[in-house]
C-alpha cells in the first residue's frame, strides 16, 4: 500500500449537508433553494414506519420535478436491518430520474452490508440500462460501523462520502447522553479542581478521517441537534474541519450558512498557504528543503499542508 500515492476523494464541494424528511414535501423547494451543496432526502428516521410508501414516492418525484441546480442529490434510505430497504432500493433505481447522485445507507456495520447493496443496485441499473452509475454514502452509526469502519471504506468503488452519525453511535456504544454531538457534561478532566471539557466525540471522528483519507473517501460530521445553539454548532464544525472532516449536516435551514462558512477555507488562510508555497519555492531554488516563514520552521510537508487549503479553495470556488 505504502508505495501508492494516497487516491483523493471526488472533487465536488460538500461542505453542508441539507437534510429533510421525504414525508415533508413542503419544503423540498425550500431545500433546492438553499446554498447547501449536498441535499439528502430522508427515508428513514425522520419518516414514520405508516409513511415509507408515501415518503419514497414523494422523493421520486422530486427527482424529476425539482430543479436541483448543481447541488449534489442523496436520497437516505432506510437500515438493512428493517423490511423498507429493499424497496427504496429497487423504487428509486426503477423509478427516480437519473438526476438522483447518491443513496445513502444508515447503520453501516460491515463491508458486507455494502456488497450487498451494491449487488441490488448493479443489477437494477443493468434491467433498467441506467447510464448513470449511483453513488453511495454511509453513516458510521454504531459500535459495529467504527469497529470495521476501515474495511468499510474499502468496501465499495461507489463509496464517496462517510458521516459520524453521534445519536444512533452513542446509543449503540452505551453512551450516557441523549445529546445529538458536541459537548458533554460530564465529559471533562479536572486540574487543580477546575474542570476542563474534552471532545467524547474525538476518537470515532479520526478513525473515520483516517479510514476516508486512506481509501479516497469524503470524511463528513453528521447532525448537532441543538438548532438553537449556533456557537455550539460552530465549535463542533470548527473541531471537524481542524481533524481533517470537509463537512457537516444541517437539520434545520438555518445550520447551513454556519457549515459553509466553517468549512470554506477562509481569505486569510488561502491567502497564507499561498505565501508558504511561494516561500518553499524560492528555498527550493537555494537547493534547501527547509526555510523560515514568520518566525517558524516551514519544509517539504508544509506543501503538502498548504496544498490541501489552496486545492480545496480552488474545488469550491469552481463548483
Ligand atoms: N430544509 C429546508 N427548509 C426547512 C427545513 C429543512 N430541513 N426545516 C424547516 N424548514 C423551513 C420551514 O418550512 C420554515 O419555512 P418558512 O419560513 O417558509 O415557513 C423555516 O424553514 C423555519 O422552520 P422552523 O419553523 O424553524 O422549523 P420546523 O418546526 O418547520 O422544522 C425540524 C424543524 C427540525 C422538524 C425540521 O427542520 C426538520 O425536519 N429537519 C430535518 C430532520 C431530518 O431530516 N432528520 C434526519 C437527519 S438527522
Ligand atoms: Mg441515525
Amino acid at each position: 500500500m505504502s508505495f501508492r500515492i494516497q487516491p483523493q476523494p471526488p472533487a465536488r464541494p460538500n461542505r453542508c449537508q441539507l437534510f429533510g424528511p421525504g414525508s415533508r414535501p413542503a419544503i423540498f423547494e425550500k431545500m433546492a433553494g438553499s446554498a447547501a451543496d449536498v441535499i439528502n432526502l430522508d427515508l428513514e428516521d425522520s419518516v414514520s414506519p405508516s409513511d415509507k410508501d408515501s415518503a419514497r414516492a414523494n422523493v421520486i418525484a422530486a427527482t424529476r420535478d425539482i430543479d436541483w441546480g448543481t447541488k449534489t442529490l442523496s436520497v437516505r434510505i432506510n437500515g438493512l436491518d428493517t423490511p423498507y430497504w429493499y424497496r427504496d432500493v429497487i423504487e428509486l433505481l426503477e423509478q427516480a430520474d437519473e438526476r438522483l447522485d447518491l443513496i445513502m445507507i444508515p447503520k453501516v456495520g460491515c463491508a458486507a452490508d455494502l456488497y450487498a447493496v451494491d449487488a441490488l443496485v448493479t443489477a437494477v441499473e443493468r434491467a433498467k440500462g441506467r447510464e448513470k452509475r449511483l453513488g453511495f454514502e454511509v453513516i458510521i452509526e454504531s459500535a459495529a460501523g467504527i469497529a470495521h469502519v476501515e474495511e468499510i471504506a474499502a468496501a465499495s468503488p461507489r463509496l464517496q462520502a462517510m458521516s459520524l452519525g453521534a445519536a444512533d453511535f452513542a446509543a449503540s456504544m452505551g453512551m450516557q447522553t441523549t445529546g445529538i454531538g458536541g459537548t458533554q457534561e460530564n465529559y471533562y478532566m479536572l486540574h487543580e479542581g477546575a474542570k476542563h471539557w474534552a471532545d467524547p466525540w474525538h476518537w470515532a471522528q479520526t478513525a473515520i478521517v483516517a479510514a476516508c483519507r486512506t481509501h479516497g473517501v469524503l470524511p463528513v460530521d453528521g447532525p448537532f441537534g441543538d438548532f438553537s445553539d449556533d456557537a455550539g454548532f460552530r465549535a463542533q464544525a470548527l473541531r471537524s474541519a481542524t481533524l481533517g472532516m470537509v463537512g457537516k449536516w444541517a437539520i434545520h435551514p438555518k445550520q447551513v450558512a454556519l457549515a459553509n462558512e466553517v468549512f470554506t477555507p477562509s481569505k486569510a488562510a488561502v491567502a497564507e498557504a499561498r505565501e508558504i508555497l511561494t516561500a518553499m519555492e524560492a528555498a527550493k531554488a537555494r537547493g534547501e528543503g527547509a526555510t523560515v516563514y514568520k518566525g517558524r520552521l516551514v519544509d517539504i510537508a508544509s506543501i503538502k499542508q498548504a496544498e490541501v487549503i489552496v486545492r480545496q479553495s480552488e474545488m469550491i470556488a469552481g463548483g
